[in-house]
């Protein structure tokens, strides 16, 4: 199972770059015409799930709102995972601006967050 994470982590790195931790820093970059991928940590079994606030894209977008889960090497019950977002830069992306994307960190049935990301996405070359 790890042996399966890691590879499958490998190959999102081969296929499009660097894979930003978002449990690190909320400052990414991404080139004018490509994509990036970044990951946060996440607990599903607690109901919470971190969703893109869709009022903040435009400059860039995604095909997926909630991401990807992807579950922790740990087995024990309730040890949580990551999920994965992909942003993709539209034709507003402008070189040398930037742009901010919330994620919030909430359950479906609720209206509140417990916790809000705003990731500053640096439009480069
Ligand atoms: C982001 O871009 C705005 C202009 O749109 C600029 O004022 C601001 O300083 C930039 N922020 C960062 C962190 O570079």
């Amino acid at each position: 199972m790890k042996f399966m994470i890691i590879v499958f982590l490998f190959a999102i790195s081969f296929i499009s770059g660097e894979v930003y931790n978002l449990d690190e820093s909320s400052e990414v970059s991404i080139s004018k015409e490509g994509s990036l991928q970044m990951s946060i940590s996440s607990n599903p079994t607690t109901g919470y799930y971190w969703y893109i606030d869709e009022s903040t894209l435009g400059v860039v977008t995604t095909d997926n709102l909630d991401g990807d889960y992807i579950s922790s090497q740990s087995h024990l019950l309730g040890a949580g995972g990551s999920q994965i977002f992909t942003l993709y830069c539209t034709d507003l992306c402008v070189e040398g601006e930037n742009t901010s994307v919330k994620l919030e960190y909430m359950r479906s049935w609720e209206k509140e967050p417990i916790e809000i990301v705003d990731v500053t996405v640096y439009i480069v070359s």
